[in-house]
Formats: structure tokens, sequence, C-alpha cells
């Protein structure tokens, strides 16, 4: 994708201009950044899902049992029948898994990595809904799919920044607003992380929200470390070979403190581990429990794509690949596989994932190892096929 092509989704700026003015740093308003857009879902076929073992969902009634009522789905089909007229909303995560038509929204933001979308979020509120102002830690593109909502803007906030007292809601206790906007079907809000806002309902009204991710340095450090730990093995240890005399058997010397630094710099330092880390942690599913994978023979899965069959990605699975000193590596939802240079064009098409087929996988089903992987990631769950 050219970056330096101006996007009606950005309001015409381009994509280098956007991650150099706004990204992270400040709100950007769009007026007609999906021209047309019609929601690809009814609130009905939201409040559906709802209603889904797998799928997460939350209510937010503003005047419910107490102030701000949070119910937790998966819903029991009378649960929309005694809700008030106004001020509640419903959330659906991760709709983009489950509804095709949400998840190749996700193909508009083509300019951002795919491994930092966390997912796209649809809200469906009545008059007055919404769920208070608050700050998310993360970048979101707030996409107005039906009706009218009007959104806030506030201060910036960090984990200090006081709280209603409420046990399952982050409502923010104070909102100094600074400018509001009212969006209409096609607008689009983004907003950098810690941003306080507040999205009310101005009528029954949808919106979509696409999520980003990125770990916290506390999940990075103690991830990272578990999975170091794995690889080294019991006899290495602190060491103090050539330690000089201590004055003070009780005192912990600055040599010693420098020879634990050594310690962590080596293994911390280690790219090669750091990357394989990163890619498997980025590409772990939000529900590994959707990526089953089936028993399948070799013989069966020519034959299948052989036949005309279509490999898609599972919506569920999150693929990425990067290169590894002269290798490649493929991340499929928490696993790394280390590969040749020579398979670079096969990773590529495989994480796009649109649609592999016989024909565009061509001469890669006449090299083993490039076999041997679209086997695996089959029957691993990453990839599957369409018809099935
Ligand atoms: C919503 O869609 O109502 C909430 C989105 C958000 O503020 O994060
Ligand atoms: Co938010």
């Amino acid at each position: 994708m050219n970056p330096d092509i101006p996007l009606q989704l950005l309001g015409g700026l381009t994509a280098r201009e956007f991650l150099r003015d706004y990204w992270q740093k400040k709100p950007l308003l769009v007026r007609q950044a999906m021209p047309d857009f019609e929601s690809p879902i009814s609130p009905d076929e939201l409040a559906g899902l709802a209603l889904e073992e797998e799928v997460e969902s939350r209510l937010v009634l503003e005047h419910g049992e107490r102030p701000w009522e949070l119910r937790r789905g998966p819903f029991a089909e009378d649960a929309f029948a005694d809700l008030p007229e106004r001020d509640w909303t419903l959330l659906v995560q991760a709709v983009d898994q489950f509804v095709p038509e949400v998840g190749e929204l996700l193909e508009s933001f083509n300019f951002l990595p795919k491994w930092r979308i966390d997912d796209v979020m649809v809200s469906f509120a009545t008059p007055g809904g919404g769920v208070g102002p608050h700050f998310d830690n993360y970048d979101v593109f707030l996409l107005q799919g039906h009706g009218k909502r009007r959104w806030q803007i506030g201060q910036t906030c960090n984990s200090e920044s006081p709280l209603l007292e409420h046990a399952d809601l982050k409502i923010l206790a104070e909102f100094d607003k600074t400018e509001e906007w009212v969006l209409e079907p096609g607008d689009m809000l983004y907003l950098p992380p810690l941003l306080a806002h507040c999205g009310t309902a101005e009528d029954d009204c949808m919106t979509y929200s696409v999520g980003f991710r990125a770990p916290s340095a506390a999940e990075v450090l103690t991830h990272f470390t578990d999975f170091l730990g794995q690889f080294l093995p019991d006899e290495e240890r602190y060491s103090d070979a050539d330690a000089q005399p201590t004055s003070d058997p009780h005192q912990i010397q600055r040599d010693s403190l420098d020879r634990l630094k050594n310690l962590l710099n080596e293994h911390m330092g280690d790219e090669r581990l750091l990357m394989t880390w990163f890619g498997q942690f980025m590409t772990e599913p939000r529900y590994p429990e959707l990526i089953g994978g089936i028993e399948m023979d070799e013989e069966a899965f020519l034959g299948n794509l052989q036949d005309g069959a279509v490999l898609i990605r599972n919506p569920s699975a999150r693929l990425a690949w990067s290169e590894v000193g002269e290798d490649l590596v493929l991340f499929a939802s928490g696993q790394s596989r280390l590969l040749p240079a020579s398979l670079r064009e096969l990773l590529k098409l495989v994480c796009a994932a649109e649609a592999l087929h016989s024909e565009n996988l061509g001469q890669w089903l006449g090299d083993e190892t490039a076999r041997n992987l679209l086997w695996e990631l089959v029957k691993q769950g990453s990839l599957e096929f369409a018809n099935e």
C-alpha cells in the first residue's frame, strides 16, 4: 500500500501524514471517512450475537438497578425485552471474527500493522445510551454505523485519574470537555490512547470501534523473561569468577550489580529470541478455543486443493511473519515456524490469506516445505477450507 496516497478514510491525509501527526498523538475527526456507509449488521443481528456462548458482550444501563449497571453476556433471548426505552447500550466484542462483512472493514486499516489490531467492537445504543466518560489504553477508530452519536473528548488521563467507585466499569470521576461533535453514518473519530471521551447516542445508533492493542511494559517483561527462562539451563547462574576481595562481607558491591546487568543484557538482548517471543505473543488469538484445527492426512489435504477447494484464514487466527537473521519466521496464532528465505512470497500470501487455491498457490504445491507448511496450518487451525 502506497503510504503517500491521500486516503478518504483519513480525511485526505496520507498514511504517512496521519502516522506522523495523529497516530498515538491527537484525535482526528473525519466526516464521511466511509461515504454511504451502511452498517453491515442490524441491531437485531447484534443482539443475536450477544446470545452466543463464544461471543463477549455487555449491556450498560445508566439507570439500572444501580447507576451504570453492567450486565455481562451471553444473554438469554428475553434479556432485551424489559429494557427501558433509553439510556442503555449493548456492546459486542470481536464482531470481525463472527461476521465476515465486519472483518472486511479492517482492510481499510491496512496502513497499520495487522498484529496491532485487537478487534472490531460494535455497540448499539438507545437515545442517551453510552458507557460514560472514560479513557482507553489503546488507539481506537470510532466509525459511526447507524444513527447519530455525540462524541465529547476531554483531558489526557493515566492510571492515577480519579474514577467513580464502581466495581466493573472504569468511569472517570472528572471529565473536562474540550471538544464535541455529532457523528453521522460514515463519519469516524480517531482517538489516541489515554484521551478521555464520552459517546452519547442521539437516537438509536450503532458504532463500530476498531480497537488496537499494545502490550504493557510489565507484560513484555514478565512474558519475555518467562519465555527466555525455558531456554536457560539450571547451571547457568550469576557467577563471580575474578571477584575482588571484599572489605565488608555484608556489602553487596557495585561490581556484583555489573555482573548481574551483564547476565541480563546477554539474554535480554538476544534479538532472535526477542523476535520469536514477540511474534508469538502478538499473534496469540483472542479466543484460542476457536482455533480448533482438524485431523487431515496430506493426501486428503492436497486432494481438496486439487478439487478446487479454497483455503482462508480462520477469522479467529492471527498471522504475521518476520525476518530472523537469514531465515524467515511465520507466526500463526501464538506459534512460530522457522522457514527458509525462499518462502518469502508464500508467507506474504499466507498472511494475507484472502483465498488460497491451487491456482495462486501454483508452484508452491510442488515445494515440499511450502506444502508441509500449508498442511500444518490447516491441522493447527489457522487456515481452513472455506467450504467447511
Ligand atoms: C461505544 O461504542 O459506545 C463505546 C466505545 C468507546 O468509547 O470505547
Ligand atoms: Co472508549
